[in-house]
């Protein structure tokens, strides 16, 4: 039975309220509600720039809730079975940021997976925990990291007593997911906290046919994406919390020195909306799209060289659910690799995949995801096929061994350490200062305060190569190091971190 209340959008009715009101503008934004015309406005209309707006007075405070932010806010807790929610308007990494700065102090310990996102590393910059990075299941045949089972992470927890936190991915970028529900009381029952990157997961919570959402697990705090995996504008997400292990108003607090005081009305609007639309549609569209991709999984089988991973993957790998809205699609076969794929089918057919890997490419199916588009990509994928399989010799086995390089120091420290800046050719053994990721996914290949390896800068070659879009600091064949000459004022800051 759906709960009729989670057919008001209380702010974005109000919001649509305000900007209709005939309102003289004297406050910001400057643009007052969109005066002026200009190129923008031409194209996406009025209505947007009269959402724009940023009066407490009737439209409530994000950072400190009390009118209808805060009542759209219940309504989303209420929708995904959480206690709490708090908008976000800068993405799950803001959430992921608050999230660990408010449960881990300074040199408190962390238990996570080593893959974990750029910005859980920033979070551990900025809150000082101590990471104890578990090694994920990695699978060399496929050139991926996938996520931690609970034999790993209770080895971990067994390891590491003085452990405040752990935090799980749910589910990986590939849809892997582990046991979450032992992996929870497990750790509840060692009085740690579980926190959830949910980047990806947000449609758990709206579909039986998929596996089961942190919160609903039993997790303390989750940051998910509504914008990845729900239908909200980018930049959207929330922050969801279950129990009473979490400070409430210590997140409220984090947030609000992470958020800007402008926090966006149209990405709150834009939530208050995919809420309600998830809530009433979500279950309906997602078993559709299941249908669809049950459908389209044989038939891109049977294209030569493709082949599309499914539950059994996971459950081979020792996971316990797979998330079925991702298309994970192995093409080395082709004689192709991840990246060439992924280059041909934006470049020849218009098709935008949503990340390659050597060996893979993914595709990323929502609630929003039609007929048509998996009919788009068996033609084009074929099309590749019956252009290259008979042609190209087996695709040369990349010496793909996936590791992570061994930690010197801890992020923060290798943060606040001196510095300098070499050339990549001079920087075998050296400490990064830096992260250096592909993106997406954007997983760090090396962290602030790990060594650099052989294995890191032929890996950063290869994805150099294959135009891969790089995330780092500097560019042009260098890279921030700590600056081993000055080591004794790191010996400082060790101290005082
Ligand atoms: C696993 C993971 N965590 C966190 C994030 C950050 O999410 P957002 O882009 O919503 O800030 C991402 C984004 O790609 C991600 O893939």
């Amino acid at each position: 039975m759906k709960d009729e209340r989670q057919k008001k959008t209380p702010f974005f009715t109000k919001l649509k309220e305000y900007g209709l009101s005939d309102i003289t503008p004297f406050d910001v934004p400057g643009h007052k509600l969109g005066r002026l015309s200009n190129d923008l406005l031409d194209f996406i209309g009025l209505n947007t720039y009269l959402l724009d707006s940023n009066a407490p007075r009737g439209l409530d405070t994000l950072s400190k809730p009390t009118g209808v932010i805060k009542e759209a806010q219940a309504l989303a807790a209420e929708a995904f079975g959480a206690d709490h929610a708090f908008f976000l308007t800068n993405g799950t990494t803001g959430g992921i940021i608050a999230m660990i700065m408010a449960t881990c102090r300074a040199n408190e310990k962390i238990i996570l997976p080593r893959n974990v996102h750029k910005s859980i590393i920033n979070a551990l910059i900025f809150s000082g925990a101590v990471p104890v990075f578990v090694k994920p299941d990695i699978d060399n045949n496929l050139g991926i990291a996938n996520g931690l089972t609970f034999k790993s992470m209770k080895k971990a927890i067994d390891d590491n007593p003085d452990a405040v936190a752990i935090l799980v991915i749910n589910p990986t970028y590939f849809g892997l997911t582990s046991d979450l529900v032992q992996i929870v009381d497990y750790a509840h029952e060692k009085d740690l906290l579980v926190l959830a990157d949910e980047a990806h997961g947000a449609q758990l919570y709206f579909s039986d046919l998929l596996p089961m959402g942190a919160i609903t697990a039993g997790a303390d705090i989750a940051s998910t994406s509504m914008h990845k995996t729900g239908v909200s504008f980018t930049q959207s997400s929330i922050l969801l919390t279950k129990g009473d292990r979490i400070d409430l108003n210590k997140i409220q607090s984090t947030l609000n020195m992470i958020h800007s005081t402008s926090p966006s009305a149209l990405l709150m609007a834009s939530l208050d909306v995919a809420r309600k639309q998830m809530y009433f549609s979500a279950e309906e569209e997602i078993k559709r799209v299941l249908e669809l991709k049950k459908e389209a999984v044989p038939r891109l089988n049977s294209i030569r060289g493709v082949q599309v991973l499914d539950e059994s993957y996971a459950n081979e790998r020792g996971f316990l659910g797979f998330d079925h809205t991702k298309l994970v699609i192995k093409v080395s076969e082709l004689g192709l690799n991840g990246f060439d794929v992924y280059r041909a089918l934006k470049d020849r057919f218009n098709i935008q995949l949503e990340l390659a890997e050597t060996y893979l490419v993914l595709a990323i199916l929502t609630m929003a995801t039609i007929k048509e588009d998996l009919d788009r990509l068996y033609v084009a994928l074929k099309t590749l096929s019956d252009e290259v399989y008979d042609h190209y010799d087996e695709l040369k086995k990349i010496k793909f061994n996936y590791t992570f390089p061994e930690t010197f120091v801890r992020p923060r420290v290798a943060y606040h350490a001196p510095h300098k800046i070499i050339e990549l050719t001079d920087a075998l053994g050296e400490v990064s200062a830096e992260s250096i990721m592909i993106y997406p996914p954007g997983i760090p290949m090396l962290i602030p305060g790990e060594i650099i390896t052989e294995q890191f800068l032929e890996d950063l070659a290869f994805y150099e190569e294959n135009g891969s879009v790089i995330f780092s600091e500097l560019n042009n064949g260098k890279i921030k190091v700590i600056d081993k000459d000055n080591w004794d004022k790191l010996e400082v800051y060790i101290d005082e971190l």
